[in-house]
């Protein structure tokens, strides 16, 4: 392992210069107008991953955007199989006056690099591109096989990597799944991610009159969309924090005392927290605490509402649509088709006759929790201690990878969450940025593990 750490800084140049060169890349997955870019950026993966040892590189069509998959099985039967899974998709970037340094244009300053996609997830899933090419270039093979899937469609509602697992488990077929797309519970604090939230979203639209009406001479008379969205969409929660979708908690697991008190050991601050956000205090459901609301509760929150005149100036108007997109966050068991399902019946069921409702319901993702015990988790609790010489914690997260729960689930791998970013990345926010410290350690964490994992 020596001669693979030390290529590893020798190399540490080169490969910021490489992430670099993809996080230049708009692969923004939501937005059509990002379809070439999208696949310039799948293209120059591919790249990345042949010059890492992999001669078995392809780009898998989908009906939205293309899977890149690798494998190199030079181990043998005998050895395990590792299989990678990333996604080289971006959120959008606005609002873009807020960005100090233009989201596509790569900046480091402060010890970080600074650009759309960086933490989220370029910058960690290239985290094991250079591993791999160390333990190559080092010693001409990996220490185990290896498939490598990096998606393209995470960060987009309609994701096709979950049709593509399922129909070729033979092809995906691993012992062990490694991502690296979550967070360290605090800077210096290297962390094991042991459970997400899965997920729901949903886009509702309410019409109510067939054009845009004068609120003066249509006022207090029809219905305007936009109130009773609002009034419907406050209804959706109680006064305790609770969700009011019949139904909603019916499968949700309680945990034990043991772990709500392994919550309580982590450094948690809720002042500083606080300050950090700008806000004055926190609020959520009633009886839970600020990290048992965001890990083991689910919750409901409207992303964005939409209707009327919200130009220069005044337009009085009563507009004749209203809508808005809802996600709601999931915990195990709850199933994210039966609680859209039920959604979509209750909220109609809130809707006067007055409006005419439409919903549209996304596919969603499970919620995962990973067993600690797991030769995945305990290769990973070695490997990050190797890389930045701490002790690791374990957390879990509010945020959710749909896909997550497919490798465990359809492909019976052991899944392993070992992240290298820090709760500042400000994911999915204007200046996402990736500690540097945590990049270049990252890719030795990534290293290790696959030495670890060989040895098992
Ligand atoms: N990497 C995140 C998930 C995450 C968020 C991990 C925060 C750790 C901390 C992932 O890319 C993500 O943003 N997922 C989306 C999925 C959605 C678009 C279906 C999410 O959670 O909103
Ligand atoms: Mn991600
Ligand atoms: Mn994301």
């Amino acid at each position: 392992m020596d001669r693979v750490i030390s290529y590893i800084e020798r190399e540490k140049s080169r490969s910021i210069n490489e992430l670099t060169e993809l996080l230049r890349i708009p692969s923004i997955s939501s937005q059509t107008e990002h379809k070439k870019d999208m696949e310039k950026c799948a293209d120059l993966v591919v790249n990345y991953l042949k010059s890492a040892g992999f001669e078995d590189v392809r780009i898998v069509p989908t009906k939205g955007h293309s899977i890149v998959y690798a494998q190199w099985l030079g181990a043998g039967k005998d050895a395990p199989t590792v299989l990678v899974y990333g996604h080289y998709d971006v959120q959008p970037v606005d609002p873009l006056d807020l960005w100090h340094s233009p989201p596509f244009e790569p900046v480091i300053k402060d010890g970080k690099i600074w650009a759309r996609g960086c933490a989220d997830d370029k910058g960690q899933l290239f985290c094991h591109i250079k591993s791999l090419e160390a333990h190559f270039k080092t010693n001409g093979k990996f220490p185990v096989n290896v498939k490598i899937v990096f998606e393209g469609e995470e960060e987009a509602l309609e994701s096709h990597l979950d049709e593509f697992i399922q129909n070729n488990s033979e092809l995906l077929a691993c012992d062990y799944t490694i991502i690296s797309d979550t967070e360290w519970f605090a800077d210096g604090l290297p962390t094991i991610c042991y459970g997400l939230r899965g997920i729901s979203f949903v886009e509702v639209t309410l019409t109510g009159p067939n054009r845009d009406l004068h609120s003066g001479s249509f006022g207090g008379a029809v219905d305007n969309p936009l109130n009773v969205l609002c009034k419907m969409v406050a209804q959706l929660k109680d006064n305790n924090g609770r969700i009011t979708i019949p139904g909603f908690y019916d499968d949700v697991i309680d945990i034990s005392q043991k772990e709500k008190d392994e919550f309580k050991k982590l450094p948690f601050d809720e002042k500083h927290y606080c300050k950090d956000l700008g806000i004055k205090s926190v609020n959520g459901e009633k009886g839970f605490t600020t990290l048992e609301r965001i890990w083991i509760r689910p919750t409901l929150d409207l992303n964005g509402i939409v209707g009327g005149y919200t130009g220069e100036g005044a337009k009085t108007i009563i507009p004749s649509k209203a809508s808005a997109k809802l996600s709601m966050r999931l915990v195990p068991n709850q199933n994210p088709e039966d609680i859209s399902k039920n959604f979509e019946k209750y909220f109609r069921s809130l809707a006067p006759e007055t409006v005419s409702v439409d919903v549209k319901l996304a596919p969603g993702g499970n919620p995962v929790i990973t067993p600690l015990d797991s030769k995945a988790v305990k290769a990973a609790v070695s490997a990050l201690k190797s890389a930045f010489g701490k002790e690791v914690v374990y957390m879990r997260e509010g945020g959710s990878i749909p896909v997550a729960d497919m490798f465990s689930s359809v492909l019976n791998a052991e899944t392993v969450f070992m992240g290298f970013g820090l709760p500042t990345d400000n994911i999915h926010s204007p200046n996402e940025n990736y500690s540097l410290e945590n990049f270049y350690n990252g890719i030795k964490a990534s290293a290790y593990f696959f030495d670890f994992i060989s040895k098992v």
